[in-house]
C-alpha cells in the first residue's frame, strides 16, 4: 500500500523529471531568432500582393489588393491569421511571432499612403466625378461594363483596399496618382465610401449594420462613443 510519504516523494520525483524538459522548452523560445519579416513576405505574400505590397493585377487569378494603405496592424493580423476571400489561412503555416512580424512589416514598412485629413462631403463630390462613371454608387457598383469587367460594388472594401485601389488601379481600373488626386482628396474619397457603407443609424441595434467586420472596428466605435460621452460630460451633460 502506498503511504502518504511515498506518494509525496513520487510526485516530487515526477516533477524533477519534468523540470529539465520544461526548462529546455523555455530555453528554446528564448534563443529563437527574430522572424525575418521581409523574407517571409517574399515567400508567402509577394506572389499575390506584389514584392512591395503594391498589389497584383486583377487579370491574373491570384490577384491580391495593394497593402500600401494598411496602417491597422490588428486588421492585418486578422487577415493573415484567418484568411480572406481569395487569401489562404496562415494560422497553420506560420507561428504567431512570424504573423505578428508580418503584420508589423506590412503596416510600418510597406504602407506609405496616409489616410488622414479626409472630408466626407468633399469625398462625395470627388467620388461622383472620378469613380461614379464606373462604380456608379459606392454601394451598388456595376455602372458600366468596362473592357469586359464590371466595376465591383464597394460595400465590403476596407479603407486600406479602397486607398490602395485608387493609387494602384487594379486590372482595368486606371490608377490615380498624386498629380490627379492628392493625399487629402484620396482620404476624402475613402471617408466618403466608408460613410455610405455604414450610414449613421438612428437608434436600434446599430451592430447589425456592420456585418462581419472584425471586432477591432466595433472597439473603435466604442472608443469614439467614450470620447463623445466625455465631451458631453464636460459640457455639463447638456446637448
Ligand atoms: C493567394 C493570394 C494571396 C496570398 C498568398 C496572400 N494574400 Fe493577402 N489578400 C489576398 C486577397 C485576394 C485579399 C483581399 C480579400 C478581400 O477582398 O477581402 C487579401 C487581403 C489581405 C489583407 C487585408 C487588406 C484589407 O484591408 O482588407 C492583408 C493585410 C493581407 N492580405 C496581407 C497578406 C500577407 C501579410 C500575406 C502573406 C502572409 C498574404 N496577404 C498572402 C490574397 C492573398
Ligand atoms: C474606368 C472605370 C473605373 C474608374 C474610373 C474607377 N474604377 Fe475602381 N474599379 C474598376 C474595375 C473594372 C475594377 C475591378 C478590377 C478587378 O479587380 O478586376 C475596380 C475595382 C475597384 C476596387 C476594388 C479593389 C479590390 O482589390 O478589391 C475599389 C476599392 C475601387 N475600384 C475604387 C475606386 C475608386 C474609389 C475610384 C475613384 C477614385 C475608382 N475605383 C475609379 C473600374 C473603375
Amino acid at each position: 500500500m502506498l503511504t502518504q510519504r511515498a506518494l509525496t516523494w513520487s510526485i516530487l520525483a515526477l516533477f524533477l523529471l519534468l523540470l529539465p524538459t520544461s526548462a529546455a522548452l523555455f530555453a528554446q523560445t528564448d534563443t529563437q531568432p527574430e522572424p525575418d519579416a521581409p523574407a517571409l513576405f517574399h515567400t508567402h505574400c509577394a506572389m499575390c500582393h506584389g514584392e512591395h505590397g503594391e498589389g497584383v493585377s486583377a487579370l491574373v487569378s491570384i490577384a491580391g489588393p495593394s497593402l500600401k494603405a494598411e496602417h491597422n496592424p490588428g486588421m492585418a493580423m486578422l487577415a493573415i491569421q484567418a484568411g480572406r476571400p481569395g487569401m489562404p489561412v496562415f494560422a497553420y503555416v506560420l507561428s504567431v511571432p512570424q504573423m505578428r512580424a508580418l503584420a508589423d512589416y506590412v503596416t510600418q514598412q510597406l504602407a506609405d499612403i496616409p489616410l488622414s485629413g479626409g472630408n466626407v462631403s468633399n469625398g462625395g463630390v470627388l467620388f461622383r466625378v472620378n469613380c461614379a462613371p464606373c462604380h456608379r454608387t459606392a454601394v451598388r457598383g456595376g455602372g458600366m461594363v468596362f473592357i469586359g469587367t464590371n466595376a465591383p460594388d464597394l460595400t465590403d472594401k476596407t479603407p486600406a483596399v479602397i486607398a490602395g485601389a485608387i493609387r494602384w488601379g487594379p486590372g482595368p481600373m486606371p490608377p490615380f496618382p498624386e498629380s490627379l488626386l492628392d493625399n487629402q482628396q484620396l482620404a476624402s474619397i475613402v471617408d466618403y465610401v466608408s460613410y455610405v457603407q455604414h450610414p449613421p443609424h438612428p437608434g436600434g441595434n446599430a451592430l447589425g449594420w456592420y456585418g462581419p467586420i472584425p471586432e477591432g472596428f466595433v472597439a473603435w466605435i466604442i472608443v469614439a462613443a467614450l470620447i463623445g460621452a466625455t465631451i458631453w460630460i464636460e459640457k455639463g451633460g447638456k446637448g
